[in-house]
């Protein structure tokens, strides 16, 4: 896919498809109101006689329209004028790409960057449009045995402004989205393999393959012998029961100067989650394949960023294996230790995301950082909590969890900030151990991040549980790409802040 950005009048552009809007009762946005002058009325006639009612993402495609120089008109219900927010205009545009995209046009002029909406500007409807489109033509079939070609990937996406000139914002803004929303991708394809193919080992390669890739980004790949010397008693507990090997990946982005202490994002990739011999129901069990979709967000974020080229020093850390069963598998009672010399007393090993992460937030502080982000699918609870919507936000420092709530709202990518109040931490209380790693059905996904909490005191530190908003279930299932566009988003803000 290609975009731009294009000044000119809608009538004038020799397109495969001009799309503009229309409000609820037939009022034309600026540009229909353009086209429908040039065209002599001829879409007010359709919108009187009712085709174009203008109800919130409903479309109409015209051909041939009189005086128009584009092959189609697509019209867009925006909704009631007063009502037109982001989320409106995230629901047309949705609607514009399926009506589009089911045409054969090559390309097409949007006019729907310039559409007056209350806190966000024609840059923000720029990016979102621009994440849309990637929504819209995303496919995962190269695994069925004939896939179709998918012509819609080739589709030339012009954004049409009415007046005055494109602003920097506005380039600088098409060009992030459009990173983003490959990083996007690439976080789909990852948690839409199968358990199967993509396994550690498979993470590890796609690490190395990246870095390849960018000069900026440089790979380790830690071996089970070398955790084991890190005294990673609590990550390879959970390694115990496979027979692949666990691995620990460390990505170093580097676009700031070397005394720049960096940003560390750590990401869950269990890349297959039974349970364990906790094991877990059968019903869609197989979702658990998305377990790794942590790690597949920092790997999106990361070869975003790289592709940005931001001004920036960025870690990305992946503790990678499956939990599974097996005569040598940890078993409920188990004590380990860990890494930061805490031993923890595994109480049911399908809470075994949090084992994996605090070894690995341990293993962070070898980079001095600044600030460390962890991103897991770590709780059904959390899912209870939050549904599909918010992914869980916490945190040591209420900054932070600000910087990264308002980078989730600008993305529309967004979380919520839940407590991690000390009355939760006798949850974890153990009576053989200096901790247990589950905290009972009460405020599961709370005391999820109190555990990890304890291993994260030396740093500012923030948590995202995305274990509701990393995949779709049921007819649409799916990785979504999430938490890319907020994690892009905050890197991006950090570097205007500290300039
Ligand atoms: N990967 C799961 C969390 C999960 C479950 C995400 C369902 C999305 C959908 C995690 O490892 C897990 O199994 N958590 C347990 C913790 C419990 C045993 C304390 C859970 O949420 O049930
Ligand atoms: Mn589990
Ligand atoms: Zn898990």
């Amino acid at each position: 896919m290609e975009f731009s950005i294009k000044l000119g009048s809608p009538e004038k552009q020799r397109s495969g498809c001009v799309v503009a809007g229309v409000f609820e009762g037939g009022e034309l946005s600026d540009a229909a109101l353009i086209l429908d002058k040039a065209a002599k009325n001829t879409l007010s006639g359709i919108i009187a006689r009712g085709d174009m009612s203008g109800k919130i993402a409903s479309t109409l495609l015209l051909h041939n329209v009189p005086n128009i120089l584009s092959e189609r008109v697509l019209l867009v219900g925006l909704g009631k004028r007063n009502e037109f927010a982001a989320r409106q205009y995230l629901d047309s545009i949705r609607a514009a790409m399926r009506a589009l995209f089911a045409t054969g046009a090559k390309d097409a002029v949007l006019y729907l960057a310039d559409l007056p909406m209350a806190g966000r500007d024609s840059a923000w409807c720029i990016s979102q449009t621009v994440l849309a489109a990637f929504e819209s033509v995303y496919r995962f079939d190269h695994l069925k045995s004939k896939a179709e070609k998918n012509k819609k990937a080739s589709c030339k996406i012009q954004f049409g402004l009415l007046s005055g000139k494109s602003t920097a914002h506005q380039d600088v803004a098409l060009k992030q989205a459009a990173a983003i929303g490959q990083g996007m991708k690439l976080t789909k394809d990852l948690g839409n393999l199968p358990g199967n193919i993509c396994t550690p080992s498979y993470l590890a390669q796609q690490a190395v393959a990246l870095a390849k890739a960018h000069k900026s980004l440089k790979v380790t790949v830690l071996e089970e012998k070398d955790m084991q010397k890190l005294g990673m008693g609590s990550l390879l507990s959970v390694t115990r029961g496979s027979d692949e090997p666990a691995k620990l990946i460390t990505l170093e982005y580097r676009g700031a100067d070397k005394k720049q202490t960096p940003i560390v994002l750590v990401g869950k990739g269990v890349t297959f989650d039974s349970g364990g011999i906790s094991l877990k129901p059968g019903a869609e069990m197989d979702e658990m394949k998305y377990d790794m979709c942590g790690a597949a967000s920092v790997l999106g974020t990361l070869q975003a960023i790289a592709e940005i080229g931001l001004k920036l020093n960025v870690v990305g850390i992946i503790p990678t294996c499956e939990n599974m069963p097996s005569g040598s598998a940890t078993k409920p009672g188990d004590i380990v230790t860990s890494m930061s010399g805490q031993t923890i007393e595994i109480l049911n090993t399908d809470a075994e995301g949090r084992l994996i992460l605090c070894d690995a937030l341990t293993f962070a502080a070898k980079f001095e950082p600044t600030t460390v982000i962890d991103i897991a699918t770590l709780t059904g609870a959390c899912v209870i909590a939050l549904g599909h919507v918010a992914s869980g936000l916490y945190s040591n420092q209420d900054t932070l969890a600000q910087e990264l709530l308002a980078a989730g709202e600008q993305t529309y990518d967004r979380a919520w900030h839940m407590p991690l109040w000390e009355e939760y931490q006798p949850q974890l209380d153990s009576n053989f151990a200096d901790i247990q790693n589950i905290g009972g059905r009460a405020g599961g996904s709370i005391t999820a991040a109190c555990f990890l909490s304890r291993f994260t005191k030396d740093y500012r530190w923030a948590h995202l549980d995305i274990a509701g908003t990393a995949w779709k279930s049921g007819k649409e299932k799916g990785a979504t790409g999430r938490p890319v566009p907020l994690l892009t988003q905050y890197l991006i803000n950090r570097v205007q802040a500290d300039n």
